[in-house]
């Protein structure tokens, strides 16, 4: 016999909480039981479409389903997490496993507390950090564990919305963007974060500056949509991230391309979830000698293209390694993508933040909270 699937409800069905809801239908670990949204017809439609029971709140939805496994939390609210707080504590408090939508919330001290609750609840908590649950990032993963990367030197990342003057329609007029200078910092460098430190560890220096374009000031449009970050890694490698919400257009690599270089080989990722390419370092062969003007010549690229193109097949990866995970009674410290990973990538975006507050001064982001492995476990 197979094993058996786990309970799921959902909070909050809108474009997300529905994209997740199809994700559960089709996933053979889940059984997608119940919905909820403060706005009971939005609950009413999912349910209707997917023949589950619905409600118009977290708590009446925890009453009548006991037996729930796990809460899928795709509220959005302020800066895209505003309402991702209380809906988690609820669902952590009633015993159930949490699937928590990015960012983990758009307050540091909430995050903490998230992360915190989980630990002493010994529940699951899961971020969808969805942007490395794809076969290039699993590729370039296996290159770091079979060391054809080596010591790493260094993490270029560009991550975000391609665009440029042409292409602006004025301030962002959605409730939870609006009037909200960070709002691109918050609801979006999660991602960027998490794939920086997914390849290349915990980070313990950065450096930022913000800004807007002219036409966005035109306009009086607050959002800091250009996000320049200079990083260093506890491994002592160097990191780079730019960020920026439709300003410009991206070039090498589309709106999303990540190059770690490596003492033995770097690898680059293009367009999230299409292509892989490694290049491996030069041996004596193809060594530089600068006094005869020759830069050194590397192998040739080994280029891997995955065949899809569709951004959003990262849905239903990341909830199925969730799935997967809660399923396998995997170690606490195991989880993949995890509220302690999405807590580091706020970590960070509160330092980004503070950095640019103190004119490009140099923060150390806030410790994480120990990885406290179970007695026994490995
Ligand atoms: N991982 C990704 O690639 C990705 C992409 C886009 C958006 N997101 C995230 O998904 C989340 C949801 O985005 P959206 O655009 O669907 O948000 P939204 O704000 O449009 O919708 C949220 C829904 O939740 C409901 N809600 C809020 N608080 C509730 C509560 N306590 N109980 C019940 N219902 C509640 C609201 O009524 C609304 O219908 C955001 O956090 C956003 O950052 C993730």
């Amino acid at each position: 016999m197979g094993k058996m699937s786990l309970k799921v409800g959902i909070v909050g069905l809108r474009g997300i909480g529905n994209q997740h809801a199809s994700c559960h239908m089709a996933d053979e670990l889940a059984e997608l039981v119940a919905v909820c949204d403060v706005v009971k017809e939005r609950a009413d439609e999912a349910a209707e479409k997917h023949g589950v029971q619905s409600y118009g709140s977290v708590q009446e939805m925890l009453a009548a389903h006991p037996d729930l496994d796990i809460v899928d939390v795709c509220t959005g609210g302020d800066e895209n997490g505003g309402w991702h707080y209380q809906p988690t504590m609820e669902a952590l408090t009633a015993g159930k496993h949490v699937l928590v939508e990015k960012p983990i919330s758009n307050d540091i001290t909430e995050a903490r507390e998230m992360v915190a609750l989980a630990q002493k609840q010994d529940r699951y908590l899961g971020c969808n950090l969805n942007h490395f649950f794809t076969e290039p990032a699993d590729e370039a993963a296996q290159l770091i564990a079979d060391g054809k990367v080596g010591e790493q030197i260094y993490c270029l990342h560009r991550m975000g919305f391609v665009g440029g003057e042409g292409s602006y329609g004025g301030p962002m007029g959605n409730a939870n963007a609006k009037d909200f200078p960070y709002f691109h910092v918050k609801a979006f460098l999660a991602h960027p974060f998490s794939i920086m430190r997914h390849f290349c560890g915990d980070i313990t220096h950065i450096q930022a500056f913000l800004s807007r374009p002219g036409f966005r000031q035109a306009a009086s449009d607050p959002m800091l949509s250009v996000n320049s970050i200079h990083c260093r890694f506890a491994s002592g490698a160097v990191g780079y991230l730019f960020s920026q919400r439709g300003d410009a257009t991206m070039g090498y690599g589309g709106w999303w391309s990540v190059e770690v270089g490596g003492a033995r080989g770097t690898f680059i990722i293009e367009n999230c979830v299409e292509k892989l390419i490694f290049q491996p370092a030069p041996g004596m062969g193809g060594a530089a000698d600068p006094a005869k003007l020759n830069l050194g010549e590397a192998p040739k690229a080994v280029e891997t293209n995955s065949g899809e193109t569709d951004f959003n097949v990262t849905f239903g990866h990341r909830i199925h390694a969730f799935l997967e995970d809660v399923t396998n009674d995997v170690p606490k410290h195991k989880l993949r993508a995890s509220g302690r990973d999405a807590l580091a990538s706020l970590e960070y975006t509160f330092a980004t933040i503070e950095s640019y507050e103190n004119d490009g001064a140099l923060v150390h982001p806030n410790a994480l909270p120990s990885l406290e492995r179970a007695p026994g476990v490995e």
